[in-house]
């Protein structure tokens, strides 16, 4: 295999995200092949040098590396029931977003298969704060990791094909935690007119001043020894408090409910003491389905 051939891709689907990561392989002057359900989403790409391939299998033929983004894993087994052998011998990464199990259950059908997970909106892919977080063959990924770094950073979690999927939900879980709490904090004092912007002053700096303490946090967590300087008994009843305000405001505490549930049973479990890293204990004994 030469250079040229190693830098050359295979795009297929080409909704707004695959359309983004075929754009960057072009401008990074990779031959691009696309293909996509409804055809006339290629024309833009082909102006800007794109080859639009007819059928799924003949687009696989084009380059030795294919990144697939759908709507969801079952499209993509469609997909796949469509290629017939025409991924013998090559590689397809998968950038559909899906469950670690959805990964797992691709990666049987593909012999050099990676997984990934894009964070990033389209508009950033190709850009300096684009990430994609990769899991599977790592053979596969070693030989495309230049092709796949015209995407955005390339980041290598390990061979089980489920981790790229079960880190990119913990980073949404991360997000979505973070959010859920300023817009609650938002609609807070918004009950007394104050503007969300205006209250970000003192929004950000307190985030940032909560995030800077996640080193600590992660210590104890993964330690099991937890500190004792903000116990959940007396948290927990803070939070009691946060929840009646909410609600003597007229704003529903649904995303700070959840919360205290965990640190009552947290608290029951015996870590009224701990601080709240001990909430993870909890968690790990499952939620009633
Ligand atoms: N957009 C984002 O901000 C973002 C960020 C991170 C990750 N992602 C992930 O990227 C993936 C694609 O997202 P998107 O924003 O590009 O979605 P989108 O604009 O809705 O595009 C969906 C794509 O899936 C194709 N498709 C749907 N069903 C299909 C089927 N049965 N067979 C073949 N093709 C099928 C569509 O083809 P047609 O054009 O023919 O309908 C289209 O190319 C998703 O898994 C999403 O979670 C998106």
């Amino acid at each position: 295999v030469t250079n040229s051939e190693t830098s050359t891709a295979t795009v297929l689907g080409l909704g707004a995200m695959g359309s983004a990561l075929a754009r960057a392989l072009l401008t990074a002057g990779h031959p691009t092949t696309v293909w996509n359900r409804s055809a006339d989403k290629a024309v833009p790409l082909v102006e800007q040098g794109a080859v639009r391939a007819s059928t799924v299998a003949e687009a696989i033929e084009a380059s030795p590396l294919t990144i697939v983004c759908l709507v969801d894993a079952t499209a993509v087994h469609e997909l796949l029931d469509e290629a017939g052998d025409a991924l013998s011998g090559r590689v397809l990464v998968n950038l559909t977003s899906g469950t670690p199990e959805h990964a797992r259950t691709l990666a049987d059908r593909a012999v050099h298969y990676v997984d990934g997970g894009i964070m990033a909106v389209p508009p950033m892919i190709g850009g300096p704060d684009a990430l994609v977080l990769y899991s599977g063959s790592g053979e596969a990924f070693a030989a495309h990791r230049p092709v796949l770094e015209s995407l955005g950073a390339a980041r290598y979690l390990g061979e089980d094909p489920g981790l790229a999927a079960l880190y990119d939900f913990a980073l949404l879980s991360g997000m979505y935690g973070m959010f859920a709490g300023a817009l609650h904090a938002y609609a807070l004092v918004g009950t007394e007119g104050v503007p969300a912007t205006a209250f970000n002053e003192l929004l950000v700096p307190w985030l940032d001043a909560m995030a800077s303490t996640l080193p600590r946090v992660a210590e104890e967590v993964d330690s099991g020894d937890y500190g004792s300087d903000s116990p959940l008994a007396m948290q927990a009843t803070g939070v009691a408090s946060l929840i009646e305000a909410s609600r003597a405001q007229g704003i529903t505490p649904d995303l700070i409910l959840p919360v205290k549930r965990l640190m009552d049973e947290a608290v029951a479990a015996g870590h009224g003491d701990s601080d709240v890293a001990a909430l993870v204990r909890v968690m790990a004994r499952g939620a009633p389905r």
